[in-house]
Formats: structure tokens, C-alpha cells, sequence
């Protein structure tokens, strides 16, 4: 029988990484939960393997090209002398920033930094672990529900995420030839950390945001990351270069 396939999760640390780092790790992916601090990317996977679990920790700043390539040389050979025999099946694209301002306020820096993580970042993690994945894996990208609809101050967020929408398109066929398939996930408002946790911990914000949705409320972290789980099972083998909101149904 062959060998349980090998799952990379970037931004592992908390937040919908976290969430599908261990919804993952619960269908039996062996998972690489990679974090920007090492203490993070640990105490996932302590977490992993107290559930009964596998996982290996990486450090990874998805900003820095750098600590990309070291990453993917350093993980290699930790993955083969662990798990020899096991493939690179799925890679999903989760860290990311949101820097949120209306467009007098935007600032230089914080275009530069969004594009770096939201963009660059999945590229160049793709780029380096194409090579390596298996033939027939499948690879998620992290957009979101603001590449469709509009919401104010969101302009470069957006942006990015629409062009991380492009970009997954574009190697879906590059990569197809390969069987593998990539898709992005497009979470509506969800509550984590992200916007200073305001989805999560702020009651009037978050009754609003619920009231655009279809089903009336912001989301959860493991609503998305049961989608990211059901987007690379088989019975979802024959999509790829697809954006697949899952939001609640938010501004139809
Ligand atoms: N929550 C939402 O409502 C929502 C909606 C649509 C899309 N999304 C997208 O979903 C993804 C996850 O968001 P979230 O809600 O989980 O946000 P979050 O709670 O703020 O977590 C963000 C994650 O990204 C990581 N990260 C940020 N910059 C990084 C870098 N340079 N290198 C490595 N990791 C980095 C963070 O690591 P640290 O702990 O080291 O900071 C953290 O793990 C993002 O791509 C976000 O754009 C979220």
C-alpha cells in the first residue's frame, strides 16, 4: 500500500492555516506546517501529533525569497529521512497580510509588503517546490471574497488577491501536464486574527458582515478548511484553475 501523501500548509500557525493544517493532518496528510517562527511551526505540529497525527515543522517567511529557497532545500531532506517513500501531494498557499487603508492613506511600504506575501510569495513556494511535488497533486492558493465584491479601503488587498486568482489560472495549465491541479479558495469574512481580529471579536462588525451573507453569519475557520480538504480529495479531480468562493453566500 502506498505511503499516506505529504501536505505543506504555509501561515500554520493560527488562523485558517492552523485550521487546515489540522483538518489535514485529521484525514491522514503527514503535514509540513510551515510558519513564520519556528516556535509557531513546532507547536503545530505538537498539536498534530498529540491528535494522533504527523507532521514535520518549517520555518518560512513567505515575504522573503530567500528563506523560501532555504526552506524547500532544508525540508527535502528532513521529509525523505522521515517519511521515505512519501510524495508531496497537496501545497496550499494560506499565509497572507491585509493592509487595509483608502486610497489617500496607501502607502508605498504597504503595497510592497502585500505583494510580497500575497503574491510573490505563493509563486515563488510554487516555484520551488513544482519540481518536487508529486504528479497529481494539487496545489490551493488563498484569495478572497473581495476579488468580487467591493468593500471600503480594500483596494491593494484586493488586488492582490485577484492577481493570486491570475497566477493560479496561468500554472494550472503550466502544471496540468503534470496532473496537477490548482485552485484558489476565496473565504468570505472569517473568524481569525486577520484584520486585528475584528471578524472574530468585534459583536457589531461581525453581526453586519453576517447579515451580507446567505446564510447569515461570518464564517469559521474550519468551514474553510474542510473546503480546502474536500478541493484536493479525488472527488474533486477534475477542477483545476478554478476560484472557489466559500463565503456563506456573502453579497450575492
Ligand atoms: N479571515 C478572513 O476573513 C479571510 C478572508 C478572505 C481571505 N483570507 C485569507 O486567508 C489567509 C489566512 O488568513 P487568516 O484569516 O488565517 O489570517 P491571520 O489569522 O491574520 O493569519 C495570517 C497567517 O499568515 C501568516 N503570515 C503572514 N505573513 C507571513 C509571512 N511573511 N511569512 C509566513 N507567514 C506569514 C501569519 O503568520 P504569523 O503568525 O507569523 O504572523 C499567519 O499564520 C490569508 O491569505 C488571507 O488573506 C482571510
Amino acid at each position: 500500500m502506498a505511503e499516506p501523501g505529504i501536505a505543506i500548509v504555509t501561515g500554520a500557525g493560527r488562523g485558517l492555516g492552523h485550521a487546515t493544517a489540522l483538518a489535514l493532518a485529521e484525514r491522514g496528510y503527514r503535514v509540513v506546517a510551515a510558519a513564520r517562527s519556528a516556535e509557531a511551526a513546532e507547536k503545530v505540529v505538537r498539536r498534530i501529533e498529540d491528535a494522533g497525527g504527523e507532521a514535520l515543522a518549517l520555518q518560512l517567511d513567505v515575504g522573503d525569497p530567500r528563506s523560501i529557497n532555504d526552506a524547500c532545500e532544508r525540508v527535502l531532506p528532513l521529509i525523505a529521512a522521515q517519511w521515505p517513500g512519501s510524495a508531496i501531494d497537496v501545497l496550499v498557499n494560506n499565509a497572507g497580510v491585509g493592509q487595509f487603508a483608502p486610497l489617500a492613506e496607501v502607502t508605498v511600504a504597504d503595497f510592497d509588503l502585500t505583494f510580497a506575501v500575497n503574491v510573490r510569495g505563493p509563486l515563488l513556494v510554487i516555484q520551488s517546490f513544482a519540481p518536487h511535488l508529486s504528479d497529481g497533486a494539487r496545489i490551493v492558493n488563498l484569495s478572497s471574497s473581495l476579488s468580487r465584491h467591493v468593500s471600503p479601503a480594500t483596494a491593494v488587498y484586493a488586488a492582490s488577491k485577484a492577481a493570486i486568482e491570475a497566477l493560479s489560472r496561468s500554472l494550472a495549465l503550466e502544471l496540468g501536464r503534470r496532473r496537477i491541479r490548482i485552485n484558489t479558495i476565496a473565504p468570505g469574512p472569517t473568524a481569525t486574527d486577520f484584520n486585528g481580529g475584528a471578524m472574530r471579536d468585534n459583536a457589531e462588525l461581525r453581526h453586519g458582515l453576517g447579515q451580507q451573507t446567505a446564510l447569515g453569519r461570518v464564517g469559521e475557520p474550519s468551514e474553510i478548511a474542510d473546503a480546502v480538504v474536500a478541493l484536493v480529495s479525488p472527488g474533486m479531480r477534475w477542477v483545476t484553475g478554478e476560484r472557489i468562493e466559500v463565503s456563506g453566500g456573502v453579497l450575492l
